[in-house]
């Protein structure tokens, strides 16, 4: 392995179909103002408002509530919950939701005491707090972005047009505790269900096509990769298979909690893509990622041969002999096509209502990462969002 590092996870899991009950232990280490962060409806349509509030009122805590945070949580969404969270002195900030509710209440949890304007300090500049971070504690019902065990706050400012993500150093940013109940998944619309799933493989994805070391990271992703494949398969056939579906959230944890980018270098460039697409389509995160995924790996694949051939041996069990590297490579990322077509992912940017004309401003809001296997330039970046169309 290259590098040095360090390593700290501090946020505590509590996994399964009793796991609720554990706020109950975790509530009493915090003050009494909590405010409750949640999404647009879900929660209260399936049941799971209705459980948290009552340990919360059993807990004896004073409760106000930020809902209706979106997909894709916004800047001025930003602004009025740091309202909400400021007037109610806010001790604990409790995320009931998916990686968007979980995003921002991080997003809230640095501001508060921020005397700085967020956008400009956290996101345009990407500063580090220095201010008191408000504890946040998550229970989480969408599986796919890891948030709920990273540092991670993505933020969309639809007035420039930006869909900025910042992983904090911080590991006080990560939330304290978090809730996995793989049930509270099963209501899920399938379309969110494997948008997710391929957010997770993309994850993997990003952390794995990049550098040339030996390293134990690698050998980690490609069990996940190779355990998400199997599990999303059934998944796809029976969405309320419980343990596939439980497999499916112990995976997106892992896949991006900061683990497996120790030690190696990292590439990121799917993402970079998929949230300039999405700062100007507010599309579903995972399929912004699926949308690119094939063009852009298909124009890196000749810069990093080696690990698209082993990711075709590895993961997708292509038998490389009597092949060059080449037709081996191209091979796993045609299996990888065909998984990603078996789930209903979105595989060109036209449905997400993208079009021709938009391509340039999208290439301009597009950040370039310098970890993966090709630094792409202004014209590459046209290229393989013109071929994504
Ligand atoms: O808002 P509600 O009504 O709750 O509905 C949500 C939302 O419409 C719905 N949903 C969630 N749980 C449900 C449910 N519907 C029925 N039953 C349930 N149990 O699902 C929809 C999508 O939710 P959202 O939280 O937006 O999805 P996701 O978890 O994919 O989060 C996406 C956001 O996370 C960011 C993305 O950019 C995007 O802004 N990411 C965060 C990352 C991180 N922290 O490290 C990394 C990722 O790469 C990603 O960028
Ligand atoms: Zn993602």
């Amino acid at each position: 392995m290259l590098g040095n590092f360090a390593y700290c996870n501090p946020t505590k899991l509590y996994f399964g179909e009793e796991s609720l009950q554990y706020l109950n232990t975790e509530l009493p280490k915090y003050g009494k103002n909590v405010v409750l962060v949640y999404g647009g409806g879900s929660i209260k349509k399936n049941g799971i408002y209705d459980e948290v509030l009552e340990i919360l009122n059993k807990n004896g805590k004073n409760v106000a509530e930020i809902s209706g945070v979106m997909p894709n949580p916004t800047l001025e969404k930003l602004y009025e919950g740091v309202e909400i969270a400021r007037n109610h002195k806010v001790d604990l900030l409790l995320a009931v939701g998916g990686g968007s509710v979980c995003d921002y209440s991080k997003a809230v949890s640095v501001s508060v005491h921020c005397d700085e304007d967020p956008w400009e300090k956290y996101y345009l500049k990407f500063e580090e707090p220095d201010c008191e971070i408000i504890p946040v504690g998550c229970v989480l019902t969408m599986v796919g972005t890891g948030s709920e065990m990273n540092a991670g706050a993505v933020i969309t400012n639809h007035e420039s047009r930006m869909k900025i993500g910042h992983v904090f150093a911080d590991e006080n940013i990560m939330p304290r505790f978090s809730i996995l109940n793989p049930k509270y998944t099963l209501t899920l619309p399938h379309y969110q269900m494997v948008s997710g799933i391929y957010d997770i493989f993309n994850h993997i994805c990003e952390q794995y096509f990049s550098g040339e070391d030996d390293n134990t990271s690698d050998y980690i992703s490609e069990g996940l990769m190779k355990s998400l494949i199997h599990s999303s398969r059934i998944a796809n056939k029976n969405d309320q298979d419980y343990e596939a579906r439980s497999n499916i959230m112990w995976t997106a944890t892992w896949a991006l909690n900061t683990l497996v980018a120790k030690a190696k270098s990292t590439d990121w460039m799917v993402h970079m893509l998929g949230q300039a697409v999405g700062a100007h389509t507010d599309a579903t995160h995972g399929m912004t990622l699926s949308a690119v995924s094939l063009p852009y790996y298909r124009y890196i694949m000749p810069y990093g041969l080696a690990k698209f051939k082993r990711f075709a041996v590895n993961v997708w069990d292509v038998d490389a002999s009597g092949k060059t590297d080449e037709q081996a490579a191209l091979e796993g990322l045609a299996a990888m096509e065909s998984w990603m077509k078996e789930l209903g992912l979105v595989m060109n940017l036209s449905e997400l209502g993208a079009t021709s004309d938009m391509v340039e401003e999208i290439a301009d809001s597009t950040l370039v990462m310098d970890g993966g296997y090709k630094i792409l330039d202004h014209n590459e970046i046209v290229k393989i969002l013109r071929e994504s169309l």
